[in-house]
């Protein structure tokens, strides 16, 4: 992958913090960047930069890979972008399951942004084609990281993670059809809107058991409001309860049953 300069990189993202809060976080990342640890030990002292909601999430994470090990099939994330939640998946495969070489971990993307927008996604200004864009060839790169994490876990000749390019309301049906023997242990939703989310949903609902875990990243969401209208369409918001931990403020999950 050709080489960015990260600074001015041009991706449109919603972003909700205050200044001081983006100062702060401009001093850690400059103290990240121009970091004394030596090469042999920066992999294992990541933490150092891991501020609060960014652990949150990842224990997020860790609450739902827990909730669906004891359910037999594969986990699908819905809008991948850089990819951080597949690499904790597999990471979570090699920890809670290390001979599970059967949990394919599956990222569905773009990885060009949002390829259109609905009038139910509302309003705000982030709601445009090609907003959470991700640099030329990132999927690439991506594939790497994935392989290495891959290699760290037993088994590991099999390949359990695996990245599907492509608007997901289309990709995820050809998926399906060329592997009809899928079941969906979790599927985790975070395209932020309507129309992916709904497709989504409705392609993978035959293929979900008792107990299967669904998380969403944008319930109950005023600037998105596009995904929690697919699931009250799709699912009806009845039907389920929307279940919630203290590590996540927007993300949610509801268990198929
Ligand atoms: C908010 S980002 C996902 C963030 C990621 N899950 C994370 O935790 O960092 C939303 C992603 O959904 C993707 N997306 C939105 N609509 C899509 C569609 N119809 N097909 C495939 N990807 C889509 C975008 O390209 C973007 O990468």
């Amino acid at each position: 992958m050709k080489k960015e300069n990260k600074s001015t990189t041009k991706v449109n993202v919603l972003v909700g913090s205050k200044q001081t809060e983006l100062d702060n976080r401009s001093q850690l990342l400059k103290l990240m960047q121009t970091s004394p640890i030596p090469d042999s030990e920066v992999l294992m002292n990541l933490g150092l930069f891991l501020k609060r909601q960014d652990l949150s999430r990842i224990l997020f994470m860790n609450e739902l890979y827990q909730k669906q090990v004891g359910v037999h099939g594969s986990i699908f994330e819905f809008g991948v972008r850089w990819g951080q939640n597949l690499a904790l998946f597999e990471t979570m495969r090699g920890i809670y399951e290390p001979y599970n070489y059967n949990r394919k971990i599956v990222g569905f993307d773009t990885f060009e942004g949002f390829p259109s927008v609905d009038k139910k996604d509302g309003v705000n200004p982030i709601i445009k084609k090609g907003s959470y864009d991700v640099v030329k060839g990132y999927e690439n790169y991506l594939s790497q990281i994935l392989q290495c994490l891959e290699n760290e876990n037993p088994i590991a000749h099999i390949k359990t993670t695996h990245l599907v390019k492509g608007d997901a309301s289309k990709s995820i049906k050809t998926y399906l059809k060329e592997h009809p023997e899928t079941i969906i242990s979790m599927a985790y939703f975070d395209f932020d809107i309507y129309t992916p989310t709904k497709e989504c949903l409705l392609a993978i609902k035959p293929h979900l058991t008792k107990g299967s875990v669904i998380g969403f990243d944008e319930l109950n969401f005023q600037a998105f409001p596009g995904e929690t209208i697919a699931v009250q369409e799709v699912l009806g918001l009845s039907s389920y309860k929307s279940q919630r931990s203290p590590f996540g403020v927007l993300q949610s999950y509801i268990v198929f049953e």
